[in-house]
């Protein structure tokens, strides 16, 4: 068998095309785009093309986008940004998120919290969505910003984005909205208009673009302060010179991921169907974790729990036989925590040890399915057998 890679939430294989696509702009058009002689201007046409075409996907102003080195980059953006131009305003200084967020907007709003903001962390139901209800109460008059991810690199849960920022709004029009969309390319629909926000967050290397570059989309007018400073890049938006290639790769992997949506969605959700129904029926006291309702799922995302097995076991017996897979546990410090994400689904830490996650792609086949279907259930038969019974 050849690699089975299903860890596409982590990152995916550039598509060909995109390659391409770079390798033309490294050899010809290398030069720095705030040059003012042809070399720069070339390179700085291949800026603003790639800007216009993902404008025209997002169905935004190309003013309203601003490149960036990834997903992290633009999630701190998004929220340093709004916290210091709202709190200048006068506005408040609390900030309303989620407890399953992605480290890259965690981490930002606990930083601010040791910076004089106030922050408060909205709790999910067992599928991994935050409660409407929960969320009108968090808002208040000095609510400044509300960050809430479109769907969760974890366990694929998607969250009612545009509805919470309805009632977010209702309960205070100041309030700005930012939504981190970085597992959502390619499976919904993440134009800021339907979703109803002011900033949003993409990154390249999810939808078979480069590592390394991100897209922030900040809706006209809202307040925002520049995150890194430096030269006046981005229209004073965004210091240090631009990742030409980068930027060029993401507007055609961008291109690609939203024309060949629907074709790849319908077939990839076949096939992980396959898992999320026929794994618990092979492997006895499997816990699906996320939503069961496809509906609320990320077409491409499968995960679970087995009872009485080490995840990094599993992750570890899957690799010897040729399978990419990846757990919800972080390793921090050498002590494997478990993930914020199943924790704040209630599910216990035990349980959360033995997490497994597989996410497919476009270039996932029923066989590799197949394959996995045939070997997960004796590795997770002879891992139990080795492992002393932790219920
Ligand atoms: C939901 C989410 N947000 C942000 C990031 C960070 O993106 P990047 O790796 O481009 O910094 C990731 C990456 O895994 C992610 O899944």
């Amino acid at each position: 068998m050849n690699r089975v890679y299903l860890d596409h939430a982590a990152t995916t294989k550039p598509d060909q095309r995109v390659l391409e696509a770079m390798l033309a702009v490294y050899k010809e058009d290398w030069g720095n785009p705030s040059s003012i002689y042809l070399e720069g201007q070339q390179a700085r046409r291949w800026i603003d093309q790639s800007r216009d075409r993902c404008a025209a996907l997002l169905e935004v102003e190309s003013d309203e986008l601003l490149f960036t080195s990834g997903g992290t980059e633009s999630d701190n953006a998004a929220i340093r940004g709004v916290a210091f131009a709202q709190r200048e305003l006068g506005l408040g200084t609390h900030i309303v998120t989620s407890q399953i967020e992605h480290h890259a907007v965690l981490h930002a709003v606990e930083q601010l919290e040791k910076e004089g903001f106030e922050a408060t962390y909205l709790p999910v139901d067992e599928q991994g969505i935050i409660q409407m209800d929960t969320l009108a109460d968090s808002i208040r008059e000095d609510t400044i910003l509300l960050s809430l991810m479109l769907a969760n690199n974890e366990v694929g849960s998607l969250q009612p984005v545009q509805n919470a920022a309805e009632v977010a709004r209702e309960k205070n029009p100041h309030i700005v909205i930012h939504s981190d969309a970085v597992q959502g390319v390619g499976a919904v629909d993440i134009r800021p208009s339907v979703l109803n926000v002011d900033l949003l967050t993409l990154a390249g290397h999810k939808f078979y673009g480069p590592k390394g570059i991100g897209l922030l989309y900040i809706r006209q007018g809202t307040p925002w302060e520049p995150f890194v400073l430096g030269g006046g890049q981005e229209k004073e938006r965004r210091g240090g010179t631009e990742n030409v290639a980068g930027i060029v790769g993401f507007a055609v992997a961008f291109d690609l991921a939203l024309r060949e949506v629907e074709k790849k969605n319908t077939e990839i959700q076949k096939l992980r169907n396959r898992l999320l129904y026929e794994i618990p029926e092979l492997v006895p006291d499997t816990v699906i974790t996320g939503p069961v309702d496809p509906a609320l799922r990320l077409p491409n995302n499968f995960s679970c729990c087995f009872r009485n097995v080490e995840g990094e076991s599993v992750l570890l017996s899957l690799d010897m036989i040729e399978v990419a897979a990846s757990s919800g546990s972080a390793c921090t410090t050498g002590a494997l925590e478990p993930s914020h994400v199943l924790t704040a689904m209630g599910v216990d830490n035990d349980l959360a040890h033995s997490s497994l996650r597989l996410t497919l792609g476009n270039e996932t086949t029923n066989d590799e399915i197949e394959y996995i279907l045939e070997k997960l259930p004796s590795i997770i038969e002879r891992l139990r057998a080795l492992a002393p019974d932790l219920s």
